[in-house]
Order: structure tokens, then C-alpha cells, then sequence
């Protein structure tokens, strides 16, 4: 039986723009997700799954047919999710040169699913370090997040960006422009405060209506490339430590994803309590739709401002997680 451990991630700045190839700086934070796996002795997946914001559900299957369980979300994101564990232990197969290989999966994740923080990246880039090393092959951080990669790609119909799953794998902030992906050194303390309004969004859904309106309109376009703008600034920014501007351009990149369709209102109100707090910045994070707002802010006035927003269902500080994917036991 092996444990591993990957964490979730907040956008800095470049969501959306970059599965159209501009630069993003998503940063991990210290929310993970556990996955145990243990090799059975037939070739099945059984799958548990606790604590991922749904009610904790059991499914049993093997090949094609599945169980769908029975929990009170969009099918859409419990689709997905078995889609993603599949697709998790078949890359640890393929890795491993096991075609046959059975495993019993446990998932425990303190990072809501759907909200924006990367869950879904997470399970899989834990789920494929547990499954190798359950099988007897270490992979590297970075030949995981390329496979964790191909999982989400396929999962969200060709509609994903390297950013979740390499920030997962390799921890800390990093830097994702197409292919080219790498640690970003010398991070200054970013006070990150989240608020999350109990909701989630469909990330297939929100990126296709994003590349819908880009190809129907061209200032559409125009405003991708604008947050590709935004990004580059925000990086000599992070490079000065200089936290107000980054607060500046966290609003300014808030305003151009509302432009493309995908924030909500609650997103929006909770964006509006932490900048009329004394946060220096706010934007959603992640696909949007609903789910996670994230401010900058290093007193407790965004946190306590909301806690007191209709809408808003749990807040909480986010320290940046150096470390990414890791074994928690065995192997
Ligand atoms: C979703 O967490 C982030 C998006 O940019 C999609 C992606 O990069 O794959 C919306």
C-alpha cells in the first residue's frame, strides 16, 4: 500500500488565457489531497472517495461499466471525477507496463472539488505517484505532471492547460507558457486569503464558452491577450515583492475573466467585501462559474469581511506549499 500527497493550487494571475498560450502563475497552497492505492488481485478499480465536498461515495467497477454514486451534485462533476481516477490508474498501468493491474483507491481531500483550487489535479497527480510506486516504478515530479497532464486533456476533451497539474506536482509558484513550465524562485510571502461560496464550476463548460466568444469576437481575443499582458507584468511584480501592484493587477485580471462570462455574482461580491476590506487584491481563481475567490491580503480585515458576505460559506488563509507531490506512506 502506498500514500501519496499532492496539493491544490490558487491562479496568481493567467487562468483561461493560457490553454490559449499565454503565460500563468498558479501558486500551490497547503490543502492536499491523500490518495492511497493498493494493488488487488484481479484486474478491478475500486474507488473511495471521502471528504471531496460531496458526501464521500464507493464505487466498484471494472473496464468499461461503472457505477455512477449516488450523491446530491451535477453529474457532470461526479462523471468527471471517476473519469479522472480511471484515467489516474490507467497511467499508472501504462507507466508500469501492467496492463492488468487491479487497485483499491482511497482519496481523501481537504480541497473542494470543482471550486477552483485544483482538486481535481491534485487527486491525479497523487493518484498516479501512488499507483507507479504501488506497481514498483518511481516516476520524477515532472514525468508525473506530463502524464497527470494527458489525464486532464482527455478528461476535459483537449481543453486543458499544463498549469494545474505541474504546480501540483512540483509545489511552490511556477510559471506555464505552452509547454515550457518551471519553479518560480525567490517568492516573496503572499498572503492569500480564500473565500469559497460552496459552489463549483463545470471547467469544460466555462473554457469552451471562453473559446466561443474568442473566436466569434475579436475584442474577445483581444482581452485573452490582455490578461497574457497582465501575467508579464504581474511577474516583474513578484520578481520587486512589490505586493500592492500585485494587488492592483489581481483586480485588473478579475475584471477582464468578468469580461469573458466567467465569474458569477457570489464571485463577484465576495471579490467586492475583500477589496472594500483592506485587501490589496481579489480575483476568482481556476475556471470560475463559482467556487473560490482569492485576496491579498496580510491583516485579518478580508477574512473577517467574508465571513459577514451573503453568499460566502467558508473562508480561510492559504500559505503557499513549497513542497508538491510526496509520499505519505509506504513505498
Ligand atoms: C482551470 O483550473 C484553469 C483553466 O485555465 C483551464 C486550464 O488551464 O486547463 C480555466
Amino acid at each position: 500500500m502506498v500514500v501519496s500527497s499532492a496539493p491544490g493550487k490558487v491562479y496568481l494571475f493567467g487562468e483561461h488565457a493560457v490553454v490559449y498560450g499565454e503565460p500563468a502563475v498558479p501558486c500551490a497552497i497547503e490543502r492536499r489531497a491523500r490518495v492511497t492505492v493498493e494493488e488487488r488481485d484481479d484486474d478491478a478499480l475500486r474507488v473511495q472517495a471521502t471528504d471531496l465536498s460531496l458526501d464521500g461515495f464507493t464505487v466498484e467497477y471494472s473496464g468499461e461499466s461503472s457505477d455512477r454514486p449516488d450523491i446530491d451534485v451535477p453529474e457532470s462533476l461526479v462523471d468527471a471525477a471517476i473519469g479522472y481516477v480511471d484515467a489516474a490508474a490507467a497511467q499508472a498501468r501504462d507507466a508500469a507496463d501492467r496492463p492488468d493491474a487491479g487497485f483499491d483507491i482511497t482519496i481523501e481531500s481537504e480541497i473542494p472539488l470543482g471550486a477552483g483550487l485544483g482538486s481535481s489535479a491534485a487527486v491525479v497527480v497523487a493518484g498516479i505517484d501512488a499507483g507507479t510506486r504501488e506497481l514498483g516504478v518511481e516516476l520524477s515530479a515532472r514525468e508525473i505532471a506530463e502524464r497527470a497532464y494527458r489525464v486532464e486533456h482527455d478528461v476535459q476533451d483537449g481543453q486543458a492547460s499544463r498549469a494545474d497539474t505541474f504546480c501540483s506536482a512540483v509545489g511552490g509558484a511556477v510559471r506555464i507558457e505552452g509547454d515550457d513550465c518551471h519553479a518560480i524562485r525567490d517568492v516573496p510571502n503572499l498572503p492569500f486569503v480564500i473565500g469559497y461560496d460552496g459552489g463549483a464550476g463545470d471547467t469544460g463548460e466555462l473554457v469552451a464558452g471562453v473559446r466561443a466568444l474568442k473566436d466569434e469576437y475579436d475584442f474577445a481575443a483581444d482581452t485573452v491577450s490582455a490578461i497574457g499582458d497582465v501575467v508579464r507584468q504581474g511577474e516583474r511584480a513578484l520578481q520587486a515583492g512589490d505586493l500592492e501592484e500585485l494587488g492592483q493587477l489581481m483586480d485588473f485580471n478579475h475584471g477582464l475573466l468578468e469580461a469573458l462570462g466567467v465569474s458569477s455574482r457570489s464571485l463577484d461580491e465576495m471579490v467586492w467585501a475583500a477589496r472594500e476590506s483592506d485587501a490589496l487584491g481579489a480575483k476568482l481563481t481556476g475556471a470560475g462559474g463559482g467556487g473560490c475567490i482569492v485576496a491579498l491580503d496580510e491583516s485579518e480585515e478580508a477574512r473577517t469581511a467574508l465571513s459577514y458576505t451573503p453568499g460566502c460559506e467558508e473562508t480561510f488563509r492559504a500559505e503557499l506549499d513549497t513542497d508538491g507531490v510526496r509520499v505519505e506512506e509506504g513505498a
